[in-house]
């Protein structure tokens, strides 16, 4: 980064957390006009996670945001900024982040939820970055978190079949200068926002209005198609641009972990990156689209399967609602 601080932010811990609860396109079948083949060929989801009747969003942060913490080793009191990436918050008041604080222990954090839909936690790790780089903040928990399925149409089928609740999150802290994330990059095209919505359940269509609940306002919306090809090329895009300012050639890159959304889309951007197979993360099949919670999930895959290590240089891209794409490299 030529942003004028000596120091930049690394990854100490990082830790995730599905539902016990596994749906998989079988189940589907049972109820969605949709088969195992299509969801398969179209997305390469096989299965996703699904909260329990008694679970909800912060329940999922807690698990994540504490192993994270313990992975890195910290007492929950060090922690001074935490910050929340969801589309799908706990209750509209207070701040998600706020609710779930006391669970994680981490008293003296300053807390805000963000909310920029499947590249939040990009956003969030961008934000932290430079939040640890102008000195106001030391020790920084960021969690992507999303209870989807409780926002979904389940008469939809170009919708429901695509989403899943998880939650990541990772512990960072103050680096010098070329370690840790190296470079950023994010973009917004508003003009786009209706292609990825929910358009009721806020103050336009509140959530007790008769045309909320009529039309069917309050849950996920999406043009996929659209979203597809906007997606490939967003993608490709700002990965290049970061590899680009970093100085970093494509075969220096160690892992891609892009949004996981579509097996096509992933694949059509390793390519189009020009990144042998090996060098793209894919975990869609298992947890399916997590939003916010897509990128941080797969690098817990990833370190799990001894597919990133510690030193590895790790380009982490993300595109969702908004529009948001967002591009993250970082040394781990
Ligand atoms: O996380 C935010 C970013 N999100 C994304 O990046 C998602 C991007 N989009 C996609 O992943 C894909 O566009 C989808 C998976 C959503 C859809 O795949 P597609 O190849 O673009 O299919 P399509 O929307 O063009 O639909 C093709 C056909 C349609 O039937 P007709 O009109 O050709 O007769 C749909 O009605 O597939 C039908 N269809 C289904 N059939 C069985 C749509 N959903 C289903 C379904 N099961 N679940």
């Amino acid at each position: 980064m030529h942003d004028g601080f000596d120091r930049t932010a690394r990854i100490v811990g990082l830790g995730g957390y599905l539902p016990e609860r596994v749906m998989t396109n079988r189940d589907l079948e049972a109820f969605v006009e949709t088969s195992d083949d299509w969801i398969t060929t179209r997305t390469g989801i096989k299965e996703r996670r699904m909260v329990a009747d008694d679970e909800a969003l912060v329940d999922l942060i807690e698990r994540a945001g504490t192993a994270a913490l313990a992975d890195a080793g910290l007492d929950p009191a060090a922690v001074d900024l935490l910050i929340v990436a969801t589309a799908t918050v706990e209750q509209p008041i207070p701040a998600t982040s706020a609710i779930v604080q006391p669970r994680l222990g981490v008293t003296n954090a300053a807390c805000f939820d963000l909310s920029a839909a499947c590249s939040g936690f990009t956003y969030g790790l961008n934000v932290a970055r430079q939040f640890i780089a102008t000195g106001e903040a030391t020790t920084v928990l960021v969690v992507g978190a999303e209870c989807l399925t409780r926002y979904l149409d389940w008469t939809d089928r170009t919708t429901c079949v695509l989403f899943g609740d998880g939650a990541g999150a990772v512990v960072l802290q103050p680096a010098p200068q070329g370690e840790g994330i190296l470079q950023i990059a994010w973009r917004t095209d508003g003009s786009l926002a209706d292609i990825i919505s929910m358009p009721g359940g806020g103050c336009r269509y509140p959530p007790s209005s008769m045309e909320s609940i009529h039309r069917r306002l309050p849950f996920i919306k999406m043009r996929g198609n659209e979203t597809f090809k906007v997606a490939v090329r967003a993608l490709t895009e700002i990965s290049q641009s970061v590899l680009e300012a970093a100085g970093i050639g494509v075969d220096q890159v160690d892992l891609f972990i892009p949004h996981q959304a579509n097996q096509r889309i992933i694949q059509a951007v390793g390519q189009r990156l020009g990144l042998r197979d090996e060098q793209v993360f894919s975990n869609v099949h298992r947890v399916g689209n997590t939003s916010a919670a897509s990128i941080p999930l797969a690098m817990v895959d990833a370190r799990d399967q001894g597919r990133m290590r510690r030193g590895d240089l790790v380009l982490a891209s993300s595109f969702g609602g908004g529009l948001t794409w967002a591009s993250s490299l970082f040394r781990y």
